[in-house]
This record gives structure tokens, sequence and C-alpha cells, in this order.
């Protein structure tokens, strides 16, 4: 009965995370993001770090993805992403930091 439970408990976060990457995938974030790699962004496991701890990471990042973004990573800025609804973005942060 346990084990069932913590495979159920597993299957369902799992299930979170690869919704969150679809998500990502389809708002195009992966075009310029890997999850461990920089390409033209930086990796997300990266952000997660930077921002480990900090209470403000979640507002910052919410306003990057509608507003863009520059100068915290490099030179090359991130664009405003018109096209995710502030519950996506919302859940595109959440899912990075996670990571
Ligand atoms: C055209 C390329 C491009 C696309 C598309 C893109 N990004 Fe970015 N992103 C960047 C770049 C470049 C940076 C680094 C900006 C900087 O140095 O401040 C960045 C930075 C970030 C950061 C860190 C911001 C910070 O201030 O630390 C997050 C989080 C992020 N992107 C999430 C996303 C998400 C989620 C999406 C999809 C909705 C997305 N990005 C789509 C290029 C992109």
């Amino acid at each position: 009965m346990k084990v069932t439970l913590i495979v159920a408990a597993l299957l369902a976060l799992s299930g979170t995370a690869m919704a969150d990457q679809k998500l990502a995938q389809s708002k195009a974030c992966l075009s310029c993001h890997q999850i461990d790699k920089k390409v033209v962004g930086p990796a997300f496991k990266d952000v997660a770090n930077k921002y480990k701890g900090d209470a403000k990471a979640e507002e910052h990042l919410l306003g990057v993805i509608q507003k863009g973004g520059k100068g915290v990573w490099g030179n090359v800025p991130m664009p405003p992403q018109p096209g995710v609804k502030p519950d996506e973005a919302e859940a595109l942060v959440k899912w990075v930091l996670s990571l």
C-alpha cells in the first residue's frame, strides 16, 4: 500500500514537470533555453541556482517573461513573450525555479 502511494506520488510529480516542459516547448522558450545548457539564454538550472532562496525571484522572473529582460546573464536581451498568459508565466517560473 505504501509503495503504491509513493509510486503514485512520484508519477504525479513527474507528470507536472513534463507538462511544464511541454508548456515551455509550446511557448518556444526552449528555442533559446535548455534545461542544463546555455544556448541563447541561460540554462534553466543555472537560473534556478542563481535565485535559490531569493524571495523576490518569482516576481522578478514573471516580469522578465512578460516584459523582457537584459543585462543579467550577458549582452543578449530576452524579448518579451506576449503569447504567454499570466497563469502560464507563473507555471513556467515555478517550474524553472524547481529545477
Ligand atoms: C529569443 C530568445 C529567447 C526566448 C524565446 C526566451 N528567452 Fe528567456 N532569456 C533569453 C536571454 C538572452 C536571457 C538572458 C537575459 C539577461 O541577460 O538578462 C533570458 C533570460 C531568462 C530568464 C532569467 C531572467 C533573469 O533576469 O535572470 C528566465 C527565467 C527566462 N529567460 C525564461 C524564459 C521563458 C519561460 C521563456 C518562454 C516563455 C523564454 N525565456 C523565452 C532569451 C530567450
